[in-house]
């Protein structure tokens, strides 16, 4: 069975107040009630506006995301926040192993394989971020890179486990560069990463149902085509989720995307 579900994220990164948080989720919400067949819709704002994100929403059919997560559930690690404290905060989702955690912050294989397995622990969607640099691509080496992020950061999770995770496919040089991957590459490594879930243990099952995401510079102009391709099953959408009216154009080009009517049969 081939149907998978639709996914449109919007990953806020260090942008807007609480004030500007409530303000965009209700234009975006607002603009949902004109769409139909709506797919799953993620909305990432930081840390500080997960509350009144939550409140703007309301009964809307948006789920809330954190950005990253600390792996420990409580602790001596000042500046970081746990999977509980989100919990507590009617989270769903959380974004782990982004570039700019792993450019910035140190983050590794490793670190985001204990947040993906936390995440899970605590029935939270990790959405698992990997993408290969210019210079990887350059040198011919995007397709190992994304299957030892895949292969690493998913080490050590069943099956179960497995089928309840999104990953996002993000070149990390086509993340607010405008610079985006065609379609049809980002479609090729998309199935490249579905084969790596595929030869983890136990999991050649449950690869054909796990969404993989694009995202890097997705824009209302490029969606459409994205949307088109086999195996990319939505986006995780960083400077245009920050407009609610391309994030919403984005939201209805995923809409038509043909199988999802046979994804929610
Ligand atoms: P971008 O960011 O859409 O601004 O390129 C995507 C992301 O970082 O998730």
């Amino acid at each position: 069975m081939s149907a998978r579900r639709t996914i449109i994220a919007g990953n806020w990164k260090m942008n807007k107040t609480r004030q500007e948080a409530k303000g965009l989720v209700g234009e975006i919400v607002k603009g949902l009630s004109a769409i139909k067949n709506l797919p799953e819709i993620v909305l990432c704002p930081p840390f500080t506006s997960l509350t009144e994100a939550a409140e703007a929403k309301g009964q809307a059919a948006v789920e809330i995301g954190a950005q990253n997560m600390d792996w420990r559930d409580s602790g001596a690690y000042t500046g970081e926040i746990s999977p509980l404290m989100l919990v507590d905060l009617g989270i769903k989702y959380v974004v782990i192993g982004h570039s700019e955690r792993r450019q910035y912050f140190g983050e590794t294989n490793q670190t985001v394989n204990e947040k993906v397995k936390a995440a899970l622990k605590h029935n939270l969607v990790p959405i698992v971020c990997v993408g290969e640099t210019l210079d990887e691509r350059e040198n011919e080496l995007t397709d190992p890179v994304v299957s030892r992020q895949i292969a690493a950061g998913l080490a050590d999770l069943s099956d179960e486990d497995v089928k309840k995770i999104v990953v996002a496919y993000e070149p990390v040089w086509a993340i607010g560069t405008g610079k985006v991957c065609e379609a049809t590459e980002a479609n090729r490594v998309c199935a490249v990463i579905r084969k790596t879930v595929a030869n983890l243990k136990g999991c050649a099952a449950v690869a054909p149902v796990v969404p993989i995401l694009y995202g890097g510079s997705v824009n209302p102009k490029n969606i459409e085509e994205q949307m088109a391709q086999e195996d990319i099953d939505g986006s995780l959408v960083g400077g245009a989720s920050l407009k609610a009216d391309e994030f919403l154009a984005i939201i209805t080009a995923a809409a038509k995307r043909p199988r999802l009517s046979a994804a929610k049969s």
